[in-house]
């Protein structure tokens, strides 16, 4: 799986190559599921090593002997999800398969990893000050002894988001811990606030092969990346005043649930061609997580979408979900091609990633008085304050390099006579945004203007850039290279950053988060929501610097980082207040009630727009933009049952017998199910041909009250709803509605594109909002 932090930097790829010495078997690593267990939760150290007894009496039988099982299985998954991972050759692997108790078989495949600011922008404070009675964060006690689970890179656990001042014993049903790795240089102390730290490697271990096992000591919940830190500060890290990066965005750090408990799983590590997070570890974590007695589990990492049972997030979700636990996770940062969006597992509360209203704006001036607005958070500036000559990555070329590689600033290919001294002007993709500041450094640059591509559009991420440097947008871009083609000897000058808030517009989407429409199952709209993910402040590890890069010897309490790895734990917070205020609310109900209540308009009230500034539509953000204090009260919910879940699977074709072997209870696939009455709070409709109606059911969370639908039908189509009015005389009850899709004429919008309309029952005071998406047939 991929962390979805995007990188600052190209990975390196010398363990890939180390690796590709040639290996003398052909064994890989697998993760065999079996579904879940029979056994209550309770088990004794007894019970544990009769569930591994019998996993490797079961492989026993297909390699000969139980001895070999023993060796080759690494890990027993043993509490709430059935099954383990081994080292198995494609035949055994493909025999197990074949077994009636296996649900699947599949790779131990990578996946990769995908402030203070932000929680004002969501309306949680005022500018970092007061906070009002009626916020969410007050009447919901700021998330109180709510657990939430991050499965990452671990945690810094010195950093001050972490601190215990204040609070109380550990809730009783806590039952994890803090693993230690015996070296003392990696000690991990929990407290009262991080109550557990647990690592889980023997997946990447596994992957890696022996040559990587020896030479690196992997084994410890301390983050050395940075990652974790800072996702798990997000979803639920402490007030933290005075924190910045560099001096800049100076403010109070807090995550969304300031006062929950937190715990870290560390499944990812440094990565292997790319990946850095296995299959079996996040099974295994998911499988502790879910004993430990967490509420929410945050997982900013994922890989492409797969089949619902062939991939670790979406099993072990599965069991998370299963057992009362929000899972959220991040879309990805493959954005913005049509259906790039991972983690489409309906029981997953899946986000996107957009702006907030805060920049940190230096200028570009030009020597023909024109001026460009950029942003960094670089700390240095410009030696003197007058004009430096200003050259392109393209001019300034080494004689063995490309113009092309040249103008991207990529390692080894600009000529440093060329750039000594002066403003170089890189363009944005390939490498990594950062890395094209270290090599403009190395070339002697003063200074670094990197203009976005086409693609990236009006998308501005700052970074701590090791030179004064000014991330401009591509318009601008285009602007620069003109000016710096139309004379003989282009100057340029760079101002140091400040602060500024209440930029207009934000949100707008993210170019990098992930699109639907939903590749597995097309009938679920994913993402499901978007929250802040783009220049986002948290907490950093104090193991590396701010860039992520071996030569950047400085350290920061608190970083800006971008991608939906950082938007996911926002949602993660804030799906944990809702738990401290609905404590029996399920995981479906809180996913409900926060994207019924997003918006779709930005802080100057017009439709939200994505990074080319044109105005985005659900597949971007899904039900819209977080809005925390309108999802504690959003007066219905459409809410979801394991059963559901299994019906949902039972309407994709999914084999009734290993079905059932999910759940502990009787279980049978209804006669008449379809995919498209399972009760998702968005409606999608993806090949729409004659009249077709489809059923809800919403649950009345709020006050008595009579429901209004009304509804703005997508272009071509129209829209009927039965009964129009839905009363409810009491809390919890449910009430079920039909809504009529056809089109309009043959030759209608949809007939070639998806389009995109509205359905919202009102009682006057709550508004309980849908996205409809129908493309025709
Ligand atoms: C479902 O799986 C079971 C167990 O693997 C198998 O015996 C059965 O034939 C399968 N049914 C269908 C319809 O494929
Ligand atoms: C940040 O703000 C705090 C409180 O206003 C102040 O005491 C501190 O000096 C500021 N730090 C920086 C680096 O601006
Ligand atoms: C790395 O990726 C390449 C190409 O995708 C693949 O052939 C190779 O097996 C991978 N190596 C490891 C260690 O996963
Ligand atoms: C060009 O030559 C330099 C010096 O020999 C080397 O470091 C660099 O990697 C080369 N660049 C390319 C693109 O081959
Ligand atoms: C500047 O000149 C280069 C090389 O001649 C050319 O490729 C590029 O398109 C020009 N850029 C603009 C914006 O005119
Ligand atoms: C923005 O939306 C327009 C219209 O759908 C599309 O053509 C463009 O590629 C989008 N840009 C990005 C960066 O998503």
């Amino acid at each position: 799986m991929v962390l979805s932090r995007l990188p600052l930097f190209l990975v390196p790829l010398l363990l890939f190559s180390f690796l590709q010495s040639p290996t003398f078997a052909i064994k890989k690593s697998y993760v065999v599921y079996m579904g879940g267990h029979s056994h209550g939760p309770e088990l004794s150290s007894l019970d544990l090593d009769e569930v591994r007894h019998s996993h490797c009496e079961f492989l026993g039988s297909f390699l000969g002997s139980y001895k070999k099982a023993e060796d080759a299985i690494f890990y027993s998954y043993k509490r709430h999800i059935n099954g383990f991972a081994a080292t198995l050759e494609e035949e055994e692997a493909a025999e197990i398969a074949k077994n009636p108790r296996v649900i699947s078989v599949f790779l131990n495949e990578g996946r990769k990893l995908h402030t203070t600011r932000s929680w004002d922008f969501l309306g949680l404070q005022e500018r970092d000050s007061s906070i009002s009675s009626e916020s969410i964060w007050s009447k919901a006690r700021f998330g109180e002894d709510t657990i939430i689970g991050n499965l990452d890179t671990g945690v810094w656990p010195e950093s001050k988001s972490f601190s215990d001042d204040g609070y109380g014993p550990i809730p009783p049903k806590w039952k994890g811990f803090c693993q230690q790795s015996g070296t003392n240089k990696d000690v991990v102390r929990c407290n009262r606030k991080l109550i557990g730290a647990r690592y889980f490697n023997k997946g990447y271990a596994s992957a890696a092969g022996t040559l990587l096992k020896s030479s690196l000591t992997l084994a410890t919940a301390r983050d050395d990346d940075g990652h974790g830190t800072h996702t798990l500060s997000t979803a639920g890290g402490n007030f933290v005043p005075g924190a910045n990066v560099l001096g800049f965005g100076n403010g109070t750090a807090k995550g969304g649930a300031p006062r929950a408990r937190v715990a870290a799983y560390r499944v990812c590590w440094p990565p292997i061609n790319g990946s850095e997070c296995y299959d079996a570890d996040i099974l295994a974590a998911f499988d502790a997580a879910i004993h430990d007695g967490v509420d929410i589990i945050s997982v900013s990492l994922g890989g492409a979408p797969s089949d619902y049972f062939q991939d670790g997030i979406s099993i072990g979700a599965f069991h998370a979900v299963k057992n009362g636990i929000v899972v959220v996770t991040s879309a990805g940062n493959s954005g913005p091609d049509a259906g790039s969006v991972s983690n489409v597992s309906p029981w997953l509360f899946t986000v996107g990633a957009s702006t907030i209203d805060r920049e940190f704006p230096v200028y570009v001036k030009l020597g023909n008085k024109v001026q460009l607005k950029g942003q960094s958070l670089s700390a240095s500036s410009l030696p003197a304050a007058k004009y430096y000559p200003l050259i392109s990555g393209a001019k300034a070329k080494a004689a063995n390099a490309s113009a092309k590689d040249a103008l991207l600033c990529k390692a080894g290919t600009l000529d440093p006579e060329k750039v000594k001294g002066k403003i170089l002007a890189c363009l944005r993709g390939v490498n990594g945004r950062v890395q094209k500041g270290i090599q403009a450094a190395l070339a002697g640059a003063v200074g670094m203007i990197l203009a976005n591509d086409e693609i990236n559009g009006n998308e501005i991420i700052v970074d701590t850039h090791v030179l004064p440097a000014a991330h401009i947008i591509y318009k601008d871009g285009l602007d620069l290279f003109a000016y710096i083609n139309s004379t003989k000897s282009p100057i340029a000058y760079i101002t140091r950053p400040v602060t500024q808030m209440a930029v207009k517009p934000a949100p707008f989407m993210a170019s990098f988060s992930s699109r639907g429409p939903n590749t597995i199952t097309p009938e679920i709209l994913k993402p499901d929501i978007t929250a802040p993910g783009v220049s986002i402040i948290a907490a950093y590890t104090q193991a590396t610097g701010p860039t992520g890069e071996k030569s950047d010897e400085r350290r920061v309490q608190f970083n800006s980082e971008s991608g939906t790895s950082m938007s996911c734990p926002h949602v993660a917070g804030i799906s944990g207040l809702l738990k401290t205020l609905h404590p029996d609310w399920s995981p479906s109900a809180i996913r409900s009630a926060i994207m019924t209540s997003a918006r779709t308009r930005d802080n100057k009230r017009e439709p939200m727009l994505n990074s080319s500034y044109v105005k985005a539509n659900p597949f971007d953000y899904g039900a819209g933009h977080v809005r925390p204090n309108r999802a504690m009260d959003p007066g219905l919910v459409y809410d979801l049952t394991v059963k559901d879940y299994l019906n949902f699977l039972c309407a994709l074709g999914y084999n009734e017998t290993k079905i059932k072997s999910f759940w502990e209870e009787p279980y049978e696939c209804p006669n008449h199910v379809r995919l498209l009455d399972f009760n998702y709070p968005s409606i999608t409709v993806p090949r729409l041909s004659g009249p077709t109606t489809i059923s809800r059911t919403v649950k009345n969370v709020g006050t008595p009250g009579t429901y209004k639908a009304r509804f703005r039908p997508p272009p071509g189509i129209s829209v009927s709803v039965e009964p129009l009015t839905l009363k409810f005389d009491k809390l919890g009850e449910e009430k079920s509605f039909k809504l009529t899709l056809k089109l309009k004429a043959k030759k209608a919008p949809a007939a070639s594109n998806y389009v995109f309309g509205r359905l919202i029952w009102s009682d006057g005071n709550h508004y309980v909002r849908s996205p409809i998406v129908v493309k025709a047939a």
